[in-house]
């Protein structure tokens, strides 16, 4: 019998559904126990492993089968220390042991509707959309494989913030672009297991209902505080916004998505072929 308890209480804290009497899952042990991380040590994956997490990755569900995902390993030295440099706050991109970039391809489709004859238009927002979730699909997929092989990863969708840099360097052509880099190696130290905000505000029954948001924002504050507390110097734009009485996760994410990321990203779909329409 599998005992989840402890697990869903680290992650959650919620004192919601336990799953108690659930048979033993491994997978999904790891998965409720799982951490992003940034710290790897200097042993490099073997080439074999590596392969082998890319077919997974690519086993992942595709919409419509249409498998608008690709994955692009970026080893030169040079290559990974022109797109680290542009990132200097998140060293970790240019030192990680391996960098994959997982890129929506809207092109491939296009290019089969060439091939056969039948004129296809894959710029569209469907075409958008359908080439970023296969991507998002299969980065996860990857994911929860390396991390079950032991290794540790970060996903990196700040590469998106210099998008045409980056597409430069890669050579990406029109209708394909990032949708987030991933740093893989093994881990060094230990990390933590990020508290998620309470099921009662992520999950919904029948109907959706957000009633309760400003008490679940409240409560998974303070818990999140007692667990980690955003130290002092992480407090985003005090100069703007003054010191937070309380700085909570709330605080820090609103503050953060204030200030609106990815403004490169828009124009680059549209100078790249996309229509968006
Ligand atoms: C699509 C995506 C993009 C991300 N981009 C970055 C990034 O650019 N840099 C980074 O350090 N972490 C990045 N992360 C990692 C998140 O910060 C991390 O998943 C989140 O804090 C939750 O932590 P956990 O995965 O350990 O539960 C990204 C995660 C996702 C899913």
């Amino acid at each position: 019998m599998g005992d989840y308890a402890n697990l869903i209480e680290q992650r959650f804290g919620d004192s919601g559904p336990a799953s108690a009497g659930e048979p033993e899952n491994d997978l999904i042990r790891r998965v409720l126990a799982r951490k992003t991380v940034r710290r790897y040590s200097s042993t490099a994956p073997s080439e074999s492993l590596l392969d082998l997490l890319v077919a997974a990755a690519l086993s992942a569900s595709a919409k419509s089968d249409f498998q608008q995902a690709a994955i692009l390993r970026v080893t030169d030295p040079d290559k990974r220390a022109a797109i680290g440099k542009l990132f200097p706050a998140m060293p970790w991109i240019g030192i990680a042991p391996v960098f994959f970039v997982f890129l929506g391809d809207a092109r491939r489709l296009q290019r089969i509707g060439e091939l056969r004859g039948k004129p296809v238009r894959n710029g569209t927002l469907e075409g958008f959309f359908n080439a970023t979730v296969d991507a998002a699909l299969a980065m996860q997929t990857m994911i929860l494989c390396a991390e079950s092989a032991g290794l540790g990863v970060c996903p990196i969708s700040v590469i998106r913030n210099e998008v045409d840099t980056v597409a430069q360097i890669l050579k990406l052509p029109d209708l394909v672009f990032p949708v987030a880099g991933l740093c893989v190696g093994y881990p060094s130290g230990d990390g933590y297991v990020s508290l998620r905000l309470p099921r009662g505000a992520t999950t919904h029954r029948e109907v959706y209902d957000d009633g309760a948001l400003a008490q679940n924002l409240d409560d998974y504050d303070r818990r999140r505080d007692a667990r980690h507390s955003i130290p002092k110097e992480q407090h985003r734009s005090n100069n703007e916004y003054g010191e937070a009485a309380f700085y909570g996760w709330s605080e820090d994410k609103a503050r953060q998505a204030a200030k609106a990321e990815g403004a490169a990203f828009p124009p680059y779909l549209r100078k790249h072929g996309f229509t968006l329409d």
